[in-house]
């Protein structure tokens, strides 16, 4: 079942969750640099969240062993941070997300470091667009296909390809909830957006083919083909018929 925020004190903690998340997200952010460890990030996020009095909502997910995901290059989503040095050139998607009072927020950017190439940073601004248009297209009596129709009509215009396999979703009482929320589709399909709703949209763009493979850990997930990919999200909630994002400092 969706969560669909009921009364005020509701809306109230789940626009926290969000605005505490993108806090730390702008910490962890603000020390992405060639030669950082990836593991240190996590450290920082789990040193920031302890700090607000959150939880991580990724670390222990399934298992997962983790406060955030750090997915460089190749890897599209849910890379362990590793011992791997962050390199001049690389685009790097930092995925975190938080509970706060039992409401889920989730969200994700995607930075390049020092000097990238001009190709990854196109398909780095077309996948933050991407997700701008998928949130214009997130309003009340929508149906979820015009926010994947959005997506995926503006990213292939670009050249760029979305990820299939891997969707955004309902979040808020837990990290997944219904419905999916694909990046790709048709206008005309999917279930309505009601106010109330709490979904996380995430755009996976893909230089080359969309197709995905995952690493033996089975957890990193990269390009079947080796190209680049990028990935952006925020938690919205609909609010008075439009999309509030949440997920903002
Ligand atoms: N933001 C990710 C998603 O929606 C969550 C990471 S899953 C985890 O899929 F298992 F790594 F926590
Ligand atoms: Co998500």
């Amino acid at each position: 079942m969706p969560i669909i925020l009921k009364s005020r004190d509701e809306v109230a903690i789940m626009r926290e969750a969000g605005r505490i998340l993108a806090e730390v997200r702008e910490i962890v952010v603000d020390r992405l640099r060639p030669g950082l460890v990836e593991k240190e990030l996590d450290e920082v996020a789990r040193k920031e969240f302890k700090k607000r009095k959150v939880v991580p909502a990724f670390l222990g997910y399934l298992g997962y062993p983790a406060t955030v995901c750090v997915s460089a290059n190749d890897k599209i989503v849910h890379g362990i941070p590793g011992d791997r040095e962050l390199m001049d050139g690389d685009i790097v998607s930092i995925d975190i997300g938080c509970i706060y009072k039992g409401f889920v927020a989730d969200c994700a950017v995607t930075i390049g470091i020092g000097d990238v190439s001009p190709e990854a940073q196109r398909l780095i601004d077309v996948t933050r667009e991407a997700l701008n248009r998928g949130i214009g297209a997130a309003r009340a009596g929508a149906r979820l296909g015009e926010i994947g129709a959005a997506i995926q009509g503006y990213v292939e215009g670009e050249g760029f390809s979305v990820v299939r396999e891997y969707v955004g979703h309902g979040v808020g009482r837990q990290m997944h909830e219904d419905p999916q929320v694909p990046n790709y589709g048709r206008p005309d399909s999917g279930p309505i957006l009601k106010e109330g709703m709490v979904i996380a949209i995430e755009p996976m763009v893909n230089a080359g083919d969309w197709r995905t493979k995952r690493d033996s850990d089975n957890w990193t997930v990269r390009t079947l083909d080796g190209s680049l990919s990028a990935h952006f999200e925020h938690t919205l909630a609909i609010r008075d018929g439009e999309a509030e994002v949440l997920t903002l400092p």
